[in-house]
C-alpha cells in the first residue's frame, strides 16, 4: 500500500516534501510510510532526508501564561507610567503568584527599577513569553536559545520526539514498481537465464548463528584447569583406565585392606572380570612386607595381607591409583624430577544428593623432587588456586593413609563472605615410595580437588544433575558462557 503509493506519486511528481503530511493525505500509517522509505531508500529507489524533530508540550503554567500573557508582563503593567509605586501596594494589587513570579522577572529584563520603591526603566515593552508559547501552540518551530529559555522556566517539557523523512525524490533505481530479484538459484530461475537479474549480495548482512557443537561446561573449567598446569610445568598422566586393581587403588597407596573405604560399601568392584590379570611381584611383594611388617623406618600394620584382596577389580576411586602407577614407573630408571597432573573421572558408590553423584572428576597434581618440604607444598597450593582466582587460602590437618602430613584446603569466598573446603593435600608416605625403589631423599608432594565443585560454583548450577547425566538441557550448554578462570587473574 504505501509503496505502491510513494512510487506512484513520484512517477508524477518530483518529491514528497514532508512524510508525515504524505502519510497523512494518503491515509497511511506514518510508521509503515517511514519502514517502506527506509527499504526503497536501501535499494537506491528513491533518495530522502531523515529527520528528528522533537517536540514540546506546554505546562500548566506554560498554557496559563501563553492564554494570560507573563507575570513579568502583568508586573510591569502594574507600574505607573510616571512615578512610583511602593513594592507593598504591588504585593497587595497582583495575585501572589504573579507578584513573586514578575517581581524577579521584571527588573532582570530591566523593564523595572526595584527598591522599596518601584518604577520603569522603559515605557514599552513585548511580552516575548506569551508570545513564543503562542507559537509553540500553534506548531511553529522557535530557535534553540528560546526553547532552552522556555524549558529553564519550567513553561514546557519534552514530548515524544518525532522522525520522519523530507525531500524524498526518485533515486538512482528508480521504477514505479518494484521488482523482486530472486535471491537463490534455481531451475525455473535459470531457464530464463539470459534475463536473470539476480538479487545483489548483501555482505554486511549478519550471518545465521552457526548451530555447531558446543563444550560442556565441566570441558570449559578442565581446558582452564588444564592450561594452569601447563603454564606451571605439569605433564598430564594418562587416565585412561577407569577399572584399576585394588592393589594400585589402595595397596599401593599404603592403605591397610580393613580400611572402611575398601568395603564394598564405598567402592563399586567388578564382578567380570572380578581380578586382574597381572601385577609387578617383585614389587608386590615389597608391598606385603611394608603392610605386614614395615620397614623404612615404619612397623607397618601388623596384620596379614591378602594378595586376593589386591587383585580384585574395581571403578578407581581416586586419580592417585593413577600416581601410584606413574611414580612406579619413574622409580624404575635414572631419578628425574617430575610434575604430574591428571584431571578425569572416579567412581564412589556414595548416597547421591543434591551435589553429590556417585562419580566425579577428580583434579590431581603431584610434584617430584628431592628433599621437599611442607612449605613446598603450601607455596605451590597457593600459586595454583591464586591462578585460580582463591588468592585466601588456608589449612587444616587430615588424614590419609598415603600422606603425612595431610591438609585439608580451603578457599575463601569473597563474594559469599565464607571459607569453602576446595581440596586435599599431603607428602606422601615413605611406606609408599620406598617400595617402589624411589631414592630415600625424594619426596612427593600431591593435591587433589573434584572438578565440579568449582563448576557449579562459576555455572550458578545448585544441582549436580543439571550438570551431570540425562537431566542435562543442552540448551542451557549451548548457552554457557566462556571459563575465564586463569584468564583474569592472569
Ligand atoms: N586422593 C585424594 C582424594 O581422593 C586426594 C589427594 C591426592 C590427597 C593426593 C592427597 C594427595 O581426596
Amino acid at each position: 500500500m504505501a509503496e505502491e503509493a510513494i512510487l506512484g506519486f513520484l512517477k508524477n511528481n518530483d518529491e514528497i516534501p514532508h512524510s508525515g503530511e504524505f502519510a497523512d493525505a494518503h491515509d497511511l500509517d506514518h510508521e509503515e510510510v517511514k519502514n517502506v522509505i527506509k527499504s526503497l531508500q536501501g535499494f537506491g529507489y528513491i533518495e530522502a532526508k531523515a529527520v528528528r524533530k522533537e517536540s514540546w508540550d506546554l505546562t500548566d503554567e506554560g498554557k496559563k501564561y501563553a492564554a494570560e500573557g507573563s507575570p513579568e508582563f502583568h508586573f510591569f503593567s502594574a507600574v505607573p507610567e510616571e512615578g512610583t509605586i511602593s513594592i507593598d501596594d504591588l504585593r497587595r494589587i497582583l495575585d501572589p503568584s504573579v507578584f513573586q513570579v514578575g517581581s524577579t522577572q521584571a527588573p532582570k529584563k530591566q523593564w523595572v527599577a526595584m527598591g522599596n520603591q518601584v518604577s520603569r526603566m522603559v515605557q514599552h515593552v513585548e511580552d516575548t513569553v506569551k508570545e513564543m508559547l503562542l507559537q509553540m501552540q500553534q506548531g511553529q518551530e522557535l530557535d534553540k536559545e528560546s526553547l532552552k529559555y522556555l524549558k529553564n522556566r519550567k513553561l514546557i517539557i519534552p514530548a515524544k520526539t518525532w522522525t520522519g523523512y523530507s525531500d524524498v525524490k526518485k533515486g538512482p533505481n528508480y521504477a514505479p514498481k518494484r521488482k523482486i530479484l530472486p535471491s537463490d538459484l534455481t531451475r525455473e530461475n535459470l531457464e530464463n537465464w539470459e534475463e536473470l537479474e539476480l538479487k545483489e549480495y548483501n555482505f554486511n548482512a549478519k550471518g545465521q548463528p552457526l548451530n555447531a557443537g558446543h563444550l560442556h561446561p565441566l570441558l570449559k573449567v578442565r581446558k582452564q584447569f588444564k592450561d594452569i598446569f601447563c603454564q606451571m610445568g605439569f605433564e598430564e598422566m594418562p587416565t585412561n583406565n577407569f577399572v584399576e586393581s585394588s592393589f594400585w587403588n589402595f595397596d599401593a597407596l599404603f592403605q591397610p585392606q580393613q580400611h572402611p573405604a575398601r568395603d564394598s560399601h564405598d567402592t563399586f568392584f567388578l564382578k567380570a572380570p572380578s581380578t586382574t590379570r597381572e601385577l609387578p611381584e617383585d614389587y608386590v611383594e615389597r608391598v606385603k612386607q611394608v603392610h605386614e611388617s614395615g620397614g623404612y623406618g615404619s612397623r607397618g600394620y601388623n596384620y596379614e595381607w591378602k594378595r586376593e584382596e589386591a587383585n580384585k577389580n574395581l571403578l578407581r576411586t581416586h586419580t592417585t591409583a593413577v600416581s601410584s602407577r606413574m611414580l612406579y614407573a619413574l622409580a624404575k630408571g635414572p631419578f628425574t624430577p617430575k610434575k604430574y597432573f591428571s584431571i578425569d573421572r572416579v567412581f564412589r558408590n556414595e548416597a547421591v544428593d543434591r551435589t553429590h553423584l556417585a562419580e566425579f572428576h577428580q583434579v590431581e597434581g603431584l610434584i617430584c623432587d628431592r628433599g621437599l618440604t611442607l612449605g613446598d607444598l603450601i607455596g605451590v597450593l597457593q600459586e595454583f588456586f591464586s591462578r585460580l582466582g582463591m588468592s585466601k587460602i588456608r589449612f587444616k590437618p587430615t588424614y590419609n593413609p598415603y600422606t603425612e602430613p595431610s591438609m585439608e584446603i580451603s578457599g575463601y569466598d569473597e563474594a559469599k563472605g565464607e571459607w569453602l573446603e576446595i581440596g586435599n593435600s599431603g607428602i606422601f608416605r615413605p611406606e609408599m615410595l620406598q617400595p617402589m625403589g624411589l631414592p630415600d631423599d625424594v619426596r612427593v608432594i600431591a593435591w587433589g580437588l573434584s572438578l565440579e565443585r568449582p563448576t557449579m560454583i562459576l555455572y550458578k548450577t545448585e544441582n549436580i544433575r543439571e550438570l551431570f547425566g540425562h537431566k542435562v538441557q543442552l540448551k542451557k550448554i549451548k548457552e554457557s558462557r566462556m571459563c575465564r578462570i586463569g584468564i583474569e587473574s592472569a
